[in-house]
C-alpha cells in the first residue's frame, strides 16, 4: 500500500527568516495562493506573535486560503500560542506549531533553563494549545543535537498532552542522512505512544544535505511529513527544498512508495514567484527549477535526447511547469541538433551539401559565441555564402 507524504511548506515562515527575504502581507498572500494551487497540505504562514505585520499576514492567509491547513509558529508560552490562535481562527483548517529548544547547549546557554523546566514548559504549552485546536505540532528545537534519552521523555510527554505532529528539527544542518534517519527511527521505536502522532522532518542545509537528510528521515525513520520551502529558501544555507523532495519521491516511487498531493505543474510558477518576490535568484544548475535543469548543451546528449528523451532526462520539464526542455546550441552541438533547430524554425535547406556548409559556419560562429540563438541561425542561413 502507498502511504501519503504530507508536504508542510514553511517558505513564509522559515524561508522568510533568510536575511533580506522579508515579505509584505500582500506578497505573502500572493505566495500563499500559489502554494494552494501547488496543493501543499500545510502552509506555515508566519509567526503571528513576532510582529503586528506578521499577525496580519497570518490572519489574511487564514481568512483567504481554503484548500490547505494554515499554521502559525509559536514559542512555548501562552501569549504566543494565544496570538497564533487569534490569527488563525478564520481558517477552514488550522494548526498551532509550538516549539522549545531541547539540546543541552540551547537549554543552558540560550534559554538558561534546566531540562526539567523545559519539559514542564513543553507539556504545559501543548496542553494549552490543545484547548484551542485539535491540530497541534510540537518541535524540540535543535532536536537532532539533543540527548536522545531526554528527548524521548519530552516527546512522550507532549504526545500524552495531545500533540498530533512531532517534528524533529536539524536546526543547524548538522545531520548526515543515515544518522538522521536512524535517529528518527530510534525515537519512534523507543517512545511507547509514538504511533499517536505523525512524525515530521525539518532539515537545514548548512552541509548541503537537507534534502538527503529529510528523505532518510522518511525512508529509514518512517516520518510522514516533510517541512520544506520553495527553492530551499531559508536562514543561512536554507531549508529542505520542496521541489527536490517532491520530485525525488515521485521519480523514485519504486524506492519510496509514497504519494504527495502536490500538483507538480505548479512547481516552476511557484519557484519564479518566490524568486521574484524575494529577489533571491535561483542558481542555473539548481535541480528541477534551475534554468539549466532541463537544458542540453553537449552534442552527444543532444543527439540522444532528440532520439529518445529518457536517454538523458529522468523527469519531464513539462511535468514541473516548464514549457519544454532546451537544446542549447553552441560549440559542442552536433549536426543532428542543428538540423532539428532548422526544422523547428521552418528553414528547409535544399540539399545536404547546403546543410553541411551552414553547419560548418555555425561551428565557426560557435567558437566565438557561447550560445547560438535562433536569430544567429536565421542570419547565418540567410547569407548567400551558405550556398556552395
Ligand atoms: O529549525 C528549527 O529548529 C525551526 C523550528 C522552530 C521548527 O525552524
Ligand atoms: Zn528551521
Amino acid at each position: 500500500m502507498t502511504d501519503k507524504l504530507i508536504i508542510f511548506d514553511t517558505t513564509l515562515r522559515d524561508g522568510e527568516q533568510s536575511p533580506g527575504a522579508s515579505m509584505t502581507r500582500e506578497e505573502k498572500l500572493r505566495i500563499a495562493r500559489q502554494l494552494e494551487r501547488l496543493k501543499v497540505d500545510v502552509i506555515e504562514a508566519g509567526f503571528a506573535a513576532s510582529s503586528n505585520g506578521d499577525f496580519e499576514a497570518v490572519k489574511a492567509i487564514a481568512d483567504t486560503i481554503k484548500d490547505s491547513t494554515i499554521c502559525s509558529l509559536a514559542r512555548a508560552n501562552d501569549r504566543d500560542i494565544g496570538r497564533a490562535a487569534e490569527a488563525l481562527k478564520g481558517a477552514n483548517a488550522w494548526r498551532i506549531h509550538t516549539f522549545i529548544a531541547t539540546s543541552a547547549l540551547h537549554m543552558e546557554k540560550k534559554l538558561r533553563m534546566t531540562p526539567e523546566q523545559v519539559l514542564e514548559q513543553a507539556k504545559q504549552s501543548v496542553r494549552f494549545a490543545r484547548n484551542l485546536t485539535s491540530d497541534v505540532e510540537f518541535s524540540p528545537e535543535d532536536g537532532y543535537r539533543s540527548d536522545v534519552d531526554y528527548l524521548c521523555r519530552v516527546l512522550e510527554a507532549v504526545i500524552a498532552e495531545g500533540a498530533t505532529t512531532i517534528n524533529v528539527p536539524d536546526t543547524v544542518g548538522y545531520a548526515i542522512p543515515e544518522l538522521y534517519g536512524n535517529f528518527i527511527r530510534t525515537l519512534r521505536e523507543r517512545i511507547p505512544n509514538s504511533d499517536k502522532a505523525v512524525w515530521s522532518v525539518h532539515c537545514h542545509n548548512d552541509l548541503g544535505m537537507a534534502v538527503a537528510n529529510s528523505l532518510a528521515g522518511v525512508k529509514i525513520g518512517g516520518a510522514r511529513q516533510v517541512e520544506c520551502t520553495i527553492n530551499g529558501l531559508g536562514e543561512r544555507a536554507g531549508n529542505t527544498s520542496l521541489e527536490e523532495v517532491v520530485m525525488a519521491v515521485r521519480t523514485r516511487r519504486d524506492h519510496f512508495n509514497l504519494e504527495t498531493r502536490i500538483d507538480a505543474s505548479q512547481i516552476v510558477p511557484a519557484s519564479r514567484l518566490v524568486s521574484q518576490t524575494t529577489g533571491f535568484v535561483v542558481q542555473p544548475n539548481k535541480a528541477v527549477v534551475g534554468a539549466n535543469a532541463f537544458a542540453h548543451a553537449s552534442g552527444i546528449h543532444q543527439d540522444g535526447v532528440l532520439k529518445a528523451r529518457d536517454t538523458y532526462e529522468i523527469m519531464r520539464a513539462e511535468d514541473v511547469g516548464w514549457a519544454a526542455n532546451k537544446i542549447v546550441l553552441g560549440k559542442l552541438s552536433g549536426r543532428n541538433a542543428f538540423k532539428q533547430r532548422l526544422q523547428e524554425l521552418g528553414i528547409d535547406l535544399d540539399s545536404e551539401a547546403i546543410v553541411n556548409t551552414a553547419f560548418a559556419r555555425f561551428k565557426e560562429l560557435a567558437d566565438r559565441k557561447s550560445e547560438i540563438f535562433d536569430e544567429d541561425i536565421i542570419a547565418l542561413v540567410g547569407d548567400e555564402s551558405v550556398t556552395p
